[in-house]
């Protein structure tokens, strides 16, 4: 089963845009836990222009599914994850002042870098699965597994933006990376533009898939179907 965490960024971003608690991004992410979600995910970044470190602590308190902490490894990421032992900490290479993810590590180049972090995580939160945001290519899936990684999430940017000319074609290098994935005995993360017309046949495709982290598209859906009957017609994507 493929689960789905819905990153919610974006609600933070809405809130804060009145700097009030509406909307109240504790009760959203209940409501979406009950709606059907398997799992919240947040990205704390430093300038807390969504998700605040303070969120982040509220959430872990109430969150009874998955809760996926993403973030760069800094000193103070790696003081949440300790603070907040998630499920899983996803680790992205995001420069701080950067809008979205937009690249994987270089997992190969980075190699010392990651396999340190991923040992301190390990020691700061021994419970907490580790997954490396990565480009889908066999090579980084494999130094991912090198480093000391339990999963990778495959960027799925470039899946989502060529799916419309030639879905085949798209997701050509998600299979290979994911085939790749299974080899290594690593669990396998999607994320990163995925919506309502792609999801479906990328789970088709590639049926092993543990987990995909949604934000931008689902929240930008449920303007139009509502939030829970967002969150079920993504789910019915996963079946
Ligand atoms: N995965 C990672 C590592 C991300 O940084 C993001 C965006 O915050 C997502 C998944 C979700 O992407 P989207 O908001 O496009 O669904």
């Amino acid at each position: 089963m493929t689960k789905l965490s819905v990153n919610i960024n974006k609600i933070a971003t809405l809130r804060n845009a009145r700097g009030g608690n509406n909307p109240d991004v504790i009760k959203v992410a209940l409501d979406i836990e009950k709606f059907g979600s398997d799992g919240i995910t947040v990205h704390p970044r430093p300038d807390e222009r969504h998700i605040t470190k303070n969120d982040v602590y509220e959430l872990q308190k109430v969150i009874k599914t998955e809760f996926n902490i993403e973030g760069y490894p800094d000193e103070r990421y790696l003081s949440i994850i300790k603070d907040t032992k998630p499920s899983q900490a996803t680790l992205v290479p995001d420069k701080p002042e950067q809008l979205t993810s937009n690249h994987g590590w270089d997992t190969i180049k980075n190699n010392k870098e990651l396999t340190d972090i991923i040992k301190t995580l390990k020691i700061l939160s021994p419970t907490s699965r580790v997954s490396v945001f990565i480009d889908a290519k066999p090579d980084m899936v494999k130094g991912a597994r090198d480093c000391g990684a339990d999963r990778v999430e495959l960027y799925t940017q470039s899946y989502a933006e060529n799916y419309l000319r030639n879905k085949e074609k798209a997701i050509e290098n998600f299979v290979k990376a994911a085939q790749c994935a299974k080899d290594c005995g690593l669990g396998l993360n999607a994320g990163h533009d995925l919506s309502l017309e792609n999801l479906e046949y990328f789970h088709k495709t590639i049926p092993y898939l543990d987990e995909v982290s949604i934000g931008h598209a689902l929240v930008c859906d449920s303007l139009y179907y509502g939030l829970e009957n967002t969150i079920k017609m993504y789910l019915s994507c996963l079946k």
